[in-house]
């Protein structure tokens, strides 16, 4: 992996363990990895909010009981009032709420007026460099680079998450990236090697990352040669 560079090395501003996100809308997924101690946050989008036939609200207050940290709720206005408006009333439901606005000018319109309200925006559907720059200087808190829908198309989503760390660092910019649209464990191993703040991760990948067939192996041989203790 020659592409990749150490964020953290580098910059001792920024010396937070990695976090990992939750990427779903699925209240038993959430509350299952939240048992495990090890869930940083939740990400949501509307395709993933549809996959759950609830009403929007109602799956976010119960998001917000379960997990004590960010929880990304997607705004899908598309003029900046209309954002800011929406942004404003999501955030009213909780103070974990971040808000989600799609990168485009209106949007990052929004995200200076809210990020000068103090509601926390995330950038969302970010594919290049110059997208992210432009988030992090209208104020976004995060920026989610879409690694997955990059590579789907023949890109290098790993290589854009190591460009915006990049222009990040060079910058001192506070906001955070996190790495979203992950599609194997090698993603979120890649994010931790880079320095990334955080991965937002689907359920079945956080399990992935759980599992390794030698582990399997060698606890069954550890129980086998238990058995063959002589007992009292
Ligand atoms: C999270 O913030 C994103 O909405 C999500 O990771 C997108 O993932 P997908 O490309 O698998 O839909």
């Amino acid at each position: 992996m020659p592409h990749m560079r150490c964020y953290r090395e580098r910059s001792n501003a920024r010396l937070e363990v990695m976090r990992i996100f939750l990427d779903t809308a699925n209240i038993e997924e959430i509350r299952e990895a939240a048992s495990w101690g090890i869930l940083d946050g939740v990400t949501t989008n509307p395709t993933l909010m549809a996959k759950e036939k609830r009403e929007y609200d109602s799956i976010v207050k119960d998001i917000v009981t379960i997990v004590d940290g960010p929880i990304s709720a997607e705004a899908i206005c598309n003029k900046c009032d209309d954002i800011v408006a929406e942004a404003t009333q999501l955030s009213k439901m909780h103070e974990n709420i971040i808000v989600k606005i799609p990168m485009c000018i209106e949007g990052l319109k929004a995200v200076r007026k809210l990020s000068s309200q103090g509601v926390k925006t995330n950038v969302t559907l970010v594919f290049s460099g110059t997208q992210a720059l432009l988030a992090a200087k209208a104020g976004a808190n995060y920026v989610s680079p879409f690694v997955g829908r990059l590579d789907d198309i023949s890109g290098h989503g790993m290589k854009l998450v190591e460009q915006i760390i990049q222009i990040f660092r060079n910058y001192g910019f506070k906001t955070q990236v996190i790495v979203a649209s992950v599609r194997h464990p090698i993603h979120v191993l890649e994010a931790a090697l880079m320095g990334a703040d955080i991965a937002t991760v689907p359920f079945d990948i956080l399990k992935k990352m759980t599992q390794h067939s030698l582990t399997d192996i060698g606890i069954e041989r550890f129980k086998a040669d238990y058995e063959k203790l002589p007992k009292k």
